[in-house]
C-alpha cells in the first residue's frame, strides 16, 4: 500500500512538472504561464479537479516508447468560476509542444462528453504545436473526434477558446467551431499554414505575427473576438465573461443584482442626435447610458466598427446588444458587419440571451467591392439570424432606418417583439435626396423644385409616424426614458415562448 501511494505521488509529481523545469522556464521567459498556472488563475480557489493525470501516449515510433510524460501534454478537468461549474482543457506546451496525440485528444473528448451530459460550458486554453507528428494519422483521427464533439456541443453548451500560444494547421478548426475565440497578444497565433509554406506557395513574405497574430485576427480576419495584453489579463477577463453566460441552452443566463434602477432617466440622451441628419454621433454613448452601470462588454471591437456587438445587463439579466455605429461608414451594413452581427445574434438565440437592437442605418453599403464580395449572401445572414431568433427582441430606431436595412435590423416584420422609435427616427425606403432624384428625375436641374420636393419628402417620411400608423413601431419614446422602456419590455418578455417549425436544420446563406 505504502509503495503504491509513493508511486502515485511520484507520478503526480512528474505530471505536475510537465516537460521539466527547463521548458517551464522557457515558457515563463516568453511571458507565458504554464497550463496548470493558467487553470489556477481561471478557477475559484481549490475548486479545480483534475482528470486523467496519469494518461500517457501509446506511440512507439521515433523513440517515443521511452519518451512519455504522465498527462501527455494537456491538463483536463472541471471546477467552478465564480461558483458555477465549468470544464476545461489546458494544453501544456512544455510537453511535446502541447501537440495532440490520440491520448491527449481522448482526454479532451472525455471532458467534452462529460460537459454535455451535465450541461456545463467548456473552455479550451490552446497552446499547441498541432498534430503530434510522431503519431501520424492517429493524431489526425483524434482531431476529428474533437471536431465532431465541437459540432455536437454547438448551441448546447457554451464553448470558449482562449488561444495562448501556437495554434496551426487543421488544429485551428476546433477553436473555429467554438462560440468565441480570444487571443493573447504577441504570444499567440493561428493559421492554416505557417509563413514558410506561404512563402513557398504564394511567394509572400509574411511574419508569424502578421499572418496569424492577435492583431490580424481581431482587426483583419475577424476570426478572433478580442485580444489581451497577457495571460493574466486574458484569464481574469474569462472569469468575468463566463458570468454573462448560461451553463447550457436550457437555462437562462444568471441574474446579477444591480444598484442601477431600471427607471433611471438619462436626460443627456435627448440631445444625442445632432440636428444635421448627416452628422455622426457615438452609438456607444447610448449603449453605455442604457445598460446596467454602463458596463458594456464589447466583442470584436476592432473589426467592422460600423456595427457594435457585445454583452451587457439590463435589470441584472444578460442581454446581447447589436447596434449600428454612425461614426464608422455612417453605420452602413457591409459584408463584415453583417457576418459579425449575424453570428452574434445566433449565439444569443442559442443561449436564451435577449437581443436589444439599436438602429441607425442608412442602408447596405454600395459598390463593386461589396457586390463582388457577395453582400447579397452575407447581408442575408443577418436577416436570417434575426428572423430565425426566438429570444426576446427589443428594437429601437434612433435615427435612420432605410431600405432593406430597416427590415433586416430586427424589424417588426422579423418578429421583433417590441419596436420603439425616438422622435428623430426616419423610416423610409431611402433618404430624401436619393428618393427625390429618382421619383422626380425630370425635375433634376431645377434646384428650386428639387429642394421643394426634398422638403416635402422629408416632412412626409423622415419621421416615425408613418411606420407608427401601420403598427410597425409600437411606440415613439423620449430618449431620456430609453432604459426604463427597454427594461420594462424585457421584463414583459421574460416568459416569451415561440417555437420555429420542426426541421432538421435551416439552410442559412453561408
Ligand atoms: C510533436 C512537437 C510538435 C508536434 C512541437 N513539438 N510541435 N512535437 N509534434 N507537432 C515539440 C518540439 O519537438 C520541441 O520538443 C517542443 O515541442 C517545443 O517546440 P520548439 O520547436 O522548440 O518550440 P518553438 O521554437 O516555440 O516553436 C513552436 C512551433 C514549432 C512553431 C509550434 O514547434 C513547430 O513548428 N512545430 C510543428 C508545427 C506543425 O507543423 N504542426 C503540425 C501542424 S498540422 P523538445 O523536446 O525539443 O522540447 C496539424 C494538422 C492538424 O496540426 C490536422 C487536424 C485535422
Amino acid at each position: 500500500m505504502h509503495k503504491i501511494i509513493r508511486q502515485l505521488e511520484e507520478k503526480r509529481e512528474r505530471a505536475r512538472l510537465g516537460g521539466g523545469q527547463r521548458r517551464i522556464d522557457a515558457q515563463h521567459a516568453k511571458g507565458k504561464l504554464t497550463a496548470r498556472e493558467r487553470i489556477k488563475m481561471l478557477f475559484d480557489k481549490d475548486s479545480f479537479e483534475e482528470w486523467d493525470m496519469f494518461m500517457e501516449h501509446r506511440c512507439t515510433d521515433f523513440g517515443m516508447a521511452e519518451n512519455s510524460i504522465p498527462g501527455d501534454g494537456v491538463v483536463t478537468g472541471f471546477g467552478t468560476i465564480n461558483g458555477r461549474q465549468v470544464f476545461v482543457f489546458s494544453q501544456d506546451f512544455t510537453v511535446f509542444g502541447g501537440s495532440l496525440s490520440a491520448s491527449h485528444a481522448m482526454k479532451i473528448c472525455k471532458i467534452m462528453d462529460q460537459a454535455m451530459k451535465v450541461g456545463a460550458p467548456v473552455i479550451g486554453l490552446n497552446d499547441s504545436g498541432g498534430a503530434r507528428i510522431q503519431e501520424g494519422v492517429d493524431s489526425l483521427a483524434a482531431y476529428g473526434e474533437v471536431f465532431q464533439r465541437n459540432v455536437m456541443a454547438s448551441g448546447v453548451i457554451p464553448q470558449i477558446s482562449m488561444i495562448m500560444g501556437p495554434c496551426a494547421g487543421g488544429a485551428v478548426y476546433s477553436p473555429a467551431m467554438t462560440d468565441f475565440i480570444f487571443m493573447v497578444e504577441d504570444s499567440s497565433y493561428m493559421f492554416v499554414t505557417g509563413p514558410d509554406v506561404v512563402k513557398t506557395v504564394t511567394h509572400e513574405d509574411v511574419s508569424l505575427e502578421e499572418l496569424g497574430g492577435a492583431t490580424t485576427h481581431t482587426s483583419r480576419s475577424g476570426v478572433a473576438d478580442k485580444s489581451f495584453n497577457n495571460d493574466v489579463d486574458a484569464l481574469l477577463f474569462l472569469r468575468r465573461f463566463m458570468d454573462f453566460l448560461p451553463a447550457n441552452n436550457t437555462e437562462k443566463p444568471p441574474v446579477r443584482e444591480t444598484p442601477d434602477a431600471a427607471s433611471r432617466v438619462e436626460m443627456s440622451l435627448d440631445t444625442l442626435i445632432p440636428d444635421n441628419p448627416n452628422k455622426p454621433y457615438d452609438m456607444m454613448e447610448l449603449i453605455r447610458k442604457v445598460v446596467d452601470e454602463g458596463d458594456f462588454f464589447e466583442l470584436q471591437p476592432q473589426y467592422a466598427g460600423n456595427i457594435l456587438i457585445g454583452l451587457a445587463r439590463m435589470e441584472g439579466s444578460t442581454v446581447g446588444i447589436v447596434a449600428n455605429q454612425p461614426m464608422v461608414l455612417a453605420g452602413c451594413l457591409d459584408i463584415n458587419a453583417s457576418i459579425k452581427a449575424a453570428r452574434f445574434v445566433r449565439f444569443c438565440d442559442c443561449f436564451n440571451i435577449p437581443v436589444v437592437t439599436l438602429v441607425d442605418v442608412p442602408g447596405f453599403m454600395p459598390g463593386t467591392a461589396q457586390e463582388y464580395g457577395g453582400i447579397i449572401k452575407h447581408g442575408a445572414k443577418l436577416l436570417y439570424a434575426f428572423a430565425e431568433a426566438t429570444v426576446p427582441k427589443v428594437t429601437l430606431i434612433t435615427r435612420k432606418a432605410y431600405g432593406g436595412a430597416y427590415d433586416v435590423m430586427s424589424s417588426k416584420h422579423l418578429r421583433g417583439d417590441v419596436n420603439f422609435a425616438w422622435p428623430t427616427a426616419e423610416i423610409a425606403v431611402m433618404g430624401p435626396k436619393g428618393a427625390v432624384e429618382i421619383i422626380f428625375r425630370k425635375d433634376i436641374g431645377d434646384d428650386k423644385k428639387i429642394a421643394a420636393r426634398t422638403e416635402e419628402y422629408r416632412n412626409q417620411f423622415a419621421n416615425p409616424f408613418v411606420a407608427g400608423s401601420r403598427g410597425f413601431i409600437d411606440d415613439v419614446i423620449m430618449p431620456h426614458n430609453t432604459r426604463a422602456r427597454i427594461c420594462r419590455s424585457l421584463r414583459m418578455l421574460q416568459n416569451k415562448l415561440v417555437e420555429n417549425p420542426w426541421k432538421k436544420h435551416g439552410n442559412i446563406p453561408l
